[in-house]
């Protein structure tokens, strides 16, 4: 399977763990390729926690929409159409209803408020999942979808719909969140390759083990400036410090998760630890956030499109 220049794309996103930064590093994601002209659909399917309408600042939808046409309500064939919302008209952040020329359209399909965690997965389901994707692929070029994390009904739902025909020659990619620390690379590198994980469950939905494996990548999110901490702090921190950086890279290594697998990360940034939401250039130009993050995104949105990322048949 190979992207050319304008298939379009769906990108999943799953976490093991919660709280690693999966929805909003998503969210910057699909704002950045928007920017560069890409048509994006933002699906969330955190079935049990679907805030994204927040981190978009949509305040009619902050905890997923209220009228029962959110993607719970359409999941469950409650509803014939899913509410869809204009990230850039909906907004109550002015600078982002802003649209600078060239801009894509960028367009959340929210969860519906009070929807719970789907505790069993149907064909019927399986099916409704894999006609919404297509109708959205026909209209978007990159369609991300934010999956509940953990070994999830959401992760189960994407992993037998893109196995179907309906949706099995559609280029899709899976990414991987994960914070850099001991725990989290354990459990990311469990998430890829472990039993009841990605790649295993997928091979078994029908999925190609190896076009699976090609397919994903990890992020590694807020991740620390060793230097910097190290310029601050005692020499035995610093040797502590560095020691813990090779440590974590070999953990990585020895899970699967290693170098050639990560799409790339992002540095901690202040503004995120108080806030989740988007970081836009005018945070920057305000001097409110870092550089650094608005270039962590934007290479994520550039290397997820990038067709040279993804050594697929
Ligand atoms: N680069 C970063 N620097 C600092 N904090 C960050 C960064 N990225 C994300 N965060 C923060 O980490 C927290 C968790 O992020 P987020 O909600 O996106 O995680 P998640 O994996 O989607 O969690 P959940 O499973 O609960 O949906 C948020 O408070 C967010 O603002
Ligand atoms: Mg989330």
């Amino acid at each position: 399977m190979r992207l050319r220049g304008s298939e379009p794309v769906l990108v999943f996103a799953t976490s093991d763990k919660g709280g690693t930064g999966r929805s909003v590093t998503s969210c910057n994601i699909a704002y950045r390729l928007h920017l560069r002209g890409h048509d994006v659909a933002y699906v969330d399917f955190d079935f049990g926690s679907p805030t994204a309408g927040a981190l978009f600042e949509i305040g009619c939808a902050v905890r997923g929409v209220t009228e029962g046409r959110g993607m719970h309500s359409y999941l469950l064939d409650q509803v014939g159409e899913a509410s869809r919302l204009d990230v850039t008209r909906t907004t109550d952040r002015p600078v982002l209803r802003r649209v600078p020329p060239g801009a894509g359209k960028l367009v959340l399909f929210p969860g519906d408020e009070g929807g719970a965690e789907f505790t069993r997965c149907d064909d019927a389901m399986v099916a409704r999942v894999g006609v919404f994707l297509s109708s959205l692929l026909r209209e978007f070029s990159v369609v991300m979808v934010d999956l509940s994390a953990g070994r999830s009904i959401a992760l189960e739902l994407a992993l037998r719909a893109t196995a179907s025909n309906m949706l099995r020659h559609q280029p899709h990619r899976w990414l991987v969140f994960h914070r850099w620390t001991h725990q989290h690379v354990l459990a990311a590198g469990g998430l890829m390759h472990g039993s009841h994980g990605l790649i295993k469950t997928g091979s078994e939905w029908g999925h190609d083990r190896d076009a699976l494996l090609a397919a994903t990548r990890c992020v590694r999110t807020a991740v620390p400036s060793a230097a910097r901490t190290r310029t601050a702090g005692r020499p035995s921190q610093a040797t502590w410090l560095d020691e813990q950086a090779i440590a974590l890279r070999e953990l990585a290594i020895a899970n699967g998760i290693g170098a050639a697998m990560v799409l790339g990360q992002t540095p901690i940034e202040p503004m995120l630890q108080w806030r989740e939401q988007l970081i836009l250039d005018a945070d920057v130009n305000a001097g409110l956030a870092n550089e650094s993050t608005v270039e962590a995104y934007i290479q994520l949105a550039r290397r997820l499109t990038d067709t040279s990322t993804w050594d697929l048949e």
